[in-house]
């Protein structure tokens, strides 16, 4: 039996509300522990969310021990290498699973990996990754479902890559192919590599494992490979499009809200945006910010999604869950994910004017929505969902909450401690599986 959330709209939020840790980040740093010869990989700051346990199945399945210290701290060390095959079961749950595959080919010379699930959020190709690794020398063929790759006699080799793609650079192919080349002989240089601040974590973490990156931020990466990378510490970054959501929240409610454990240079075409629409960020103390709202309308803005640093594609659906209430009318373009729009039908039952052309949606603002019953279709379009409720005059049910859980850790702790009316409750409609 699934679970819903019950929101009742319309109340005021204040207080403080503190960040997790990036899930996007955490994602590939638990992937990197697989690369360690000897030595616990100690990750501090870990949220506890069901993607992450996802990653720990993959891992303990995998032959790496994981032991929880502290509620946000996991030790991780390879005990054995017997079996190098994500499952399907496991992998299907999510997309982020796909980046145990660079690593477990560079350290042990074969991956069979499933290919990913992940959000509904339209095509999702793997030719990055592959590209990326097969330039390494990898082998790779796909068998039933599987991607199954070798590294000629157990080891990659250093390349020139170009890791562009049509849409632009990828996190994760990026993610992929660094782990891998850190322990592939002599040089690597990543042209078209993504800037996301998880990928610098990623890349700051492997330094620290004994690799030797630079370049770090920036498209390129010149990577150059070492025999063996060690166990090492490190601290996840604050979840950027956690904090994002909450500035949203508080914009939305027009509400004098506290955020902790934000890093605002992350954040950057974010806050432009907002101060666009006529809510502004400003920095308290160091990293703790409030939001604060000029007048009582918000105003309709254009806006695109891009890669880092560009307005990112994770914090496009609260966007239009916020434009939806603003005055004029808005135009968002996705140029991330064209197809990232399934919340728009959901905030048209809320009552909202939103239609779509191309990858564009046309929001025309209007005065109030009211709730009703409206189902998550992915991570982020469940927490666009979750803002329109509070706002939203009336009782709104959102189902199929279990993909909020994907990325919001205590999502709604986290609310009513700032005052909103939401409970979780059993879902007696029943929830469809992840899809
Ligand atoms: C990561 C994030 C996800 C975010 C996305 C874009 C994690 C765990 N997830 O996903 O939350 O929405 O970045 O910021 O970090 N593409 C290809 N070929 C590939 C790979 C990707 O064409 O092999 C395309 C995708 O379809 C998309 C674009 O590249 O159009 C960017 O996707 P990508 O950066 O790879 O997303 P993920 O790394 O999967």
């Amino acid at each position: 039996m699934g679970e819903k959330l019950v929101i009742e709209g319309g109340r005021k939020l204040s207080g403080r509300v503190q960040v997790s840790g990036s899930k996007n980040s955490a994602l590939p740093l638990l992937a990197a522990t697989l690369l360690a010869s000897e030595g616990k990989t100690v990750l501090k700051n870990v949220p506890d969310l069901r993607d992450i346990q996802t990653q720990i199945a993959i891992l303990r399945d995998l032959g790496v021990n994981i032991e929880k210290r502290e509620p946000s701290t996991l030790a991780c060390r390879v005990e054995h290498e017997r079996s190098s095959c994500a499952r399907y079961e496991l992998v299907s749950q999510m997309r982020a699973s796909i980046c145990v595959l660079g690593p477990l080919l560079a350290k042990r010379g074969y991956a069979k990996v499933s290919l990913p699930g992940g959000c509904v959020i339209g095509l999702r190709p793997v030719d990055l990754h592959v590209k990326g690794l097969r330039a390494l020398g990898a082998e790779i063929d796909l068998d039933h479902g599987y991607l199954v790759a070798r590294a000629p006699k157990g080891r990659l080799r250093g390349a020139r890559i170009f890791l562009g793609g049509s849409m632009g650079s990828s996190v994760l192919a990026t993610a992929n192919t660094l782990m891998a080349a850190c322990l592939a002989d002599g040089k690597t240089i990543i042209e078209g590599a993504a800037c996301e601040p998880e990928v610098n974590d990623l890349a700051h973490l492997l330094n620290r494992m004994g690799a030797t990156i630079e370049g770090i931020g920036t498209p390129q990466l010149t990577i150059t490979g070492v025999p063996e990378l060690h166990g090492a510490t490190a601290t996840v970054i604050p979840d950027r499009i956690e904090a994002g959501t909450f500035m949203v929240a508080a914009a939305m409610t027009g509400s004098d809200m506290l955020i902790e454990n934000v890093v605002l240079d992350h954040l950057g075409a974010v806050v432009d945006k907002l101060a666009e629409v006529g809510v502004y960020v400003r920095e308290e103390e160091e990293g703790v910010v409030r939001v604060h709202r000029d007048s009582p309308d918000l105003r309709a803005v254009h806006m695109t999604t891009l890669p880092y640093p560009g307005y990112p594609t994770d914090i496009q659906a609260q966007l239009v869950s916020m434009l939806a209430v603003a005055k004029g009318i808005s135009v968002v373009t996705e140029k991330v994910f064209p197809d990232r729009f399934i919340h728009l039908a959901e905030l048209n039952r809320m009552g909202a004017d939103i239609h779509k052309e191309g990858a564009s949606a046309i929001v025309r603002g209007v005065e109030k929505l009211a709730g009703a019953p409206v189902m998550a279709s992915d991570l982020r379009a469940s927490a666009a969902l979750v803002l329109a409720g509070l706002v939203a005059e009336g009782t709104t049910e959102i189902h199929r909450v279990y993909h909020i859980d994907r990325g919001y850790e205590k999502i709604e702790a986290k609310l009513k401690a700032l005052g909103a009316s939401v409970t979780r409750v059993e879902d007696k409609t029943g929830g469809a599986p992840c899809d």
